[in-house]
């Protein structure tokens, strides 16, 4: 089969798959998503992934329609019938299809949905070099812990990130860092790994998470606390993580240098401990 699509347990080519007008996905974007990778035919974190589609389906009172477990089989007949080497893997779940009521309708079937892909990596010469990036102010609402597929202002900073000849957009609130558009943000400051803390207004990002574990383990200082824009502009070293992007280096932010303007030795060091620690 070519792309694959999923909807309510159906598996089709992805040009057949389709749900209604009135899903509440595409009426009030009243769902929920993630987005989640094989290697080799291995998923990467797949139970945290889960678990983190569970806890965003009960913030917005959301009852998946599958166990993890569930999932997990129907993800592994996705990639199994993809035959990807590398496939990523979207699922989303919303509040069903019913006439457009903003109150939750009585007797609604969630709608499942899932799309596997093929993989492509990120330019390796793009990788080598590291990426610029933008700051802008975060937009978005008071609950950025829960992956809702309301991404509006997300699309709109990534759009103006490039815009500006940007990889990535670098979200602050205030004066404070949040994250990026599609991924969470660390900087090396005197050697220590900082990123602000899990929260309402971040993502709580698996790779944040793998990543902080391996800087622990190598022995790097670790400190996740509130980062001011002055301190990102004063950063040696600066990285996004997130499951597209993994471990990518920051060489730029808004048009100045970032450290000496190559990706630094601890983001090195974390991505050599990155890569050994993929299936
Ligand atoms: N984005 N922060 C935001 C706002 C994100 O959208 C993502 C991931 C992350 C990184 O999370 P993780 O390490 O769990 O992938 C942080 C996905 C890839 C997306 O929307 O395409």
């Amino acid at each position: 089969m070519p792309d694959i699509g999923f909807v309510n347990g159906r598996f089709m080519p992805l040009g057949e798959a389709t749900v209604s007008l009135e899903d509440r996905g595409y009426q009030f974007g009243d769902g929920i998503y993630e987005v989640l990778r094989s290697y080799q035919g291995t998923f990467f974190q797949l139970e945290a992934h889960l678990a983190r589609l569970e806890r965003s389906a009960k913030a917005i009172e959301l009852q998946s329609p599958y166990t993890p477990a569930e999932w997990m089989a129907h993800v592994a007949e996705g990639i199994r019938l993809g035959q990807y080497a590398e496939s990523k893997v979207y699922l989303q779940i919303t509040r069903g299809v019913a006439p457009r009521d903003h109150l939750f309708p009585a007797a609604a079937i969630p709608t499942a949905v899932m799309t596997v892909r093929e993989m492509r990596p990120l330019d390796s010469s793009l990788r080598a070099r590291g990426v610029a990036a933008v700051t802008l102010p975060d937009l978005r609402w008071g609950r950025c812990d829960i992956k809702t597929i309301n991404l509006l202002p997300n699309v709109l900073a990534r759009q103006r990130a490039k815009a500006a000849g940007a990889f990535e957009a670098i979200l602050i609130r205030g004066d404070e860092l949040t994250e990026g558009a599609v991924s969470n943000v660390m900087v090396v400051v005197g050697g220590v790994v900082a990123t602000p803390p899990e929260g309402p207004h971040i993502l709580p990002g698996v790779t944040r998470s793998v990543v902080l574990d391996l800087a622990r383990k190598a022995g790097v200082p670790v400190q996740e606390r509130r980062l001011t824009l002055r301190e990102l502009q004063n950063a040696d070293e600066m990285f996004l993580t997130g499951t597209t992007v993994e471990i990518l280096s920051v060489v730029q932010l808004d048009g100045a240098k970032v450290g000496t303007g190559s990706p630094g030795p601890l983001t090195l060091l974390l991505n050599d401990r990155f890569k050994a620690a993929l299936p």
